[in-house]
Parts: structure tokens; C-alpha cells; sequence
């Protein structure tokens, strides 16, 4: 299916690795012109022909000096992917140990820099191109945002607040050409879940638990209907057809093996 992405550009967030990394080959395989922005560039992602921006997305900064380098490199913007969203493993384990009474509001900051304040300030910075092009923001969410009480809260309430973007974005542009599109994975098989140094492995560690095993029982305890985790091709797959020109926006897509079981 040829999915009208040739010669077409976008940015992607966080695309040194994992699901960003999967997105980014994904775009570029389909003939996009594809600018990377993440604080450090893997050898992976050099291997690609994506420009690499080294920029930390947690500040104002970062996220408009991407959009700037990227509008440079590619003359416009029409697919934004706001993929960045999860923060470094240990600080990560931290705050999953916290509750609402003792996560102090300098660790929520820090979670909603990095994933909601990131994706509006580079969706705010690209607006003015993506308008001019008709173009498409893709938010990578998380199926957390619908188990907010589950797993480290402060992120699953920034994803929440995250989907809440996504709506508001797609109803303001739909009149002016843009679309905004939610994908919302489950576990998906990146350094989160499998490196030893991600965050399961320091969870199961902070357990005195061995990581392959606490992977398993969380993944048996969440309960998905497939009983397998997402790959980021799988996702990378799912946002590039929903890059294509369609008359989806506004809408949030599950990738989560059935986990969700609500409609
Ligand atoms: N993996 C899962 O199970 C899962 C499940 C649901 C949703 N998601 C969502 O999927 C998205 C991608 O997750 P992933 O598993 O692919 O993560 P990952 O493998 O840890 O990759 C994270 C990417 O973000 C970049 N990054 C992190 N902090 C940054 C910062 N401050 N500034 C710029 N770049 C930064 C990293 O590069 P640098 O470290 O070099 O900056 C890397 O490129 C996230 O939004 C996550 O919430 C993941």
C-alpha cells in the first residue's frame, strides 16, 4: 500500500533508540525527510540517514531549538511525532515507590516536563509549518493513562494529561488543515523492559526480584489478551499509517495486546 509519505518531512522525538529509533526507519523507509531530537545520538540511529539533534527536551530550549534546526534542515515540518516521554531509569524507580503524599512537587515537574510540557512546546514551535503544510502530530501516549493508579502514577497522569492535549490540538486545527492523533502503547520491548539497566530490571532489583521473572509476572498481572509485549516496529507501523493522509484526528489508538478491557 503505497502510503503518500514520499518526500514529505518530519521530526521525531527521542528517536535514538527504542520506539523513537523504530519510527524514525519506519518514516525514512517510506521516502520521509526525517529530523531526530534526543540528548544523545546512538550508533543506530547514525547508521540512518535522519539528522541528529542533540537537544534535552525537558526545557524550553531544547524544544524550540529543534523545531528551529529542523525547519533548517527540512524547509517545513509535516509530521511532528512527540515521542519522548519517559524519564531515566533510577529516578524513575524513585518516584514508582512514592506515593501522592511524598512525591514532593519538583519530581512532578520533572515528569510533566518531560512528557507533556515537551510535546505541547514542540507542538506550539511547529504549528505555524505544520499549518502552512496541513500537517499531522502524532503523540505517543501510553495505555498507563487509563490505569492511572497502576505503576508509576506521575507518569500515567501526565499521559492522561497528554491525551487531553491531543484532543484540544485536533479540535483548534482540524479547520485549519492539521490533524492530532494519540497511539497509546502497552509494554512495548525496548530498554525500559529488556536492558538490565532499564526501568523493570532496577523495579525487579529494588525487589530483590530477578528481572526476566518480575518482566513475566507483571506482564502475567496486567493480564493483556495476546500475553505477549508490543514490538516498536509494531508501533513505528502504527504511527506511520496514521501519518498518512486521512480523515483521522482526534482520536486515541490502543497498541496493547488487549490489555485495556474497557471500551
Ligand atoms: N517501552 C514501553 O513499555 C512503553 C509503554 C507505553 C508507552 N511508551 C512510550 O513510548 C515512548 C518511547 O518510549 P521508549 O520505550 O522507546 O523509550 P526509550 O527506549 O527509553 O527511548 C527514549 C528516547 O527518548 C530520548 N530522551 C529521553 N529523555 C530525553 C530528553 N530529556 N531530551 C531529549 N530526548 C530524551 C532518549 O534519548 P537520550 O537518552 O539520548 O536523550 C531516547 O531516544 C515514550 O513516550 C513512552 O512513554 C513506552
Amino acid at each position: 500500500m503505497d502510503l503518500n509519505l514520499q518526500g514529505t518531512t518530519a521530526v521525531v522525538t527521542g528517536g535514538s533508540k527504542g520506539v523513537g529509533l523504530a519510527t524514525v526507519r519506519a518514516l525514512l523507509a517510506e521516502g520521509v525527510r526525517v529530523v531526530s531530537g534526543s540528548r544523545s545520538a546512538t550508533t543506530e540511529l547514525l547508521a540512518t540517514s535522519a539528522v541528529p539533534v542533540l537537544v534535552d527536551l525537558s526545557t524550553p530550549q531544547g524544544a524550540a531549538e529543534l523545531v528551529r534546526r529542523a525547519l533548517d534542515e527540512l524547509g517545513g515540518i509535516d509530521l511532528l511525532v512527540n515521542n519522548v516521554g519517559i524519564g531515566d531509569p533510577a529516578e524513575s524507580v524513585r518516584k514508582a515507590t512514592a506515593t501522592v503524599a511524598t512525591l514532593p512537587d519538583e519530581a512532578w515537574a520533572d515528569t510533566f516536563n518531560l512528557v507533556f510540557y515537551s510535546a505541547l512546546r514542540m507542538t506550539r514551535a511547529a504549528l505555524p509549518s505544520l499549518v502552512e503544510r496541513g500537517g499531522t502530530v502524532i503523540t505517543i501516549s501510553s495505555a498507563g493513562a487509563r490505569l492511572v493508579s497502576a505503576g508509576p502514577f506521575d507518569y500515567n497522569v501526565s499521559k492522561a494529561a497528554l491525551n487531553a492535549l491531543g484532543k484540544v490540538i485536533s479540535e483548534q486545527y482540524a479547520p485549519q488543515g492539521v490533524r492530532a492523533v494519540t497511539v497509546s502503547p502497552g509494554p512495548v520491548s525496548t530498554d525500559v523492559w529488556t536492558s538490565p539497566d532499564g526501568f523493570i530490571a532496577r523495579l525487579a532489583q529494588a525487589q530483590g526480584l530477578e528481572h526476566q521473572a518480575f518482566a513475566q509476572q507483571l506482564m502475567d498481572t496486567m493480564g493483556s489478551s495476546t500475553g505477549r509485549i508490543t514490538t516498536p516496529e509494531e508501533v513505528a507501523r502504527l504511527v506511520t499509517f496514521l501519518a498518512s493522509p486521512t480523515n483521522i484526528t482526534g482520536a486515541e489508538y490502543l497498541i496493547d495486546g488487549g490489555l485495556i478491557k474497557n471500551l
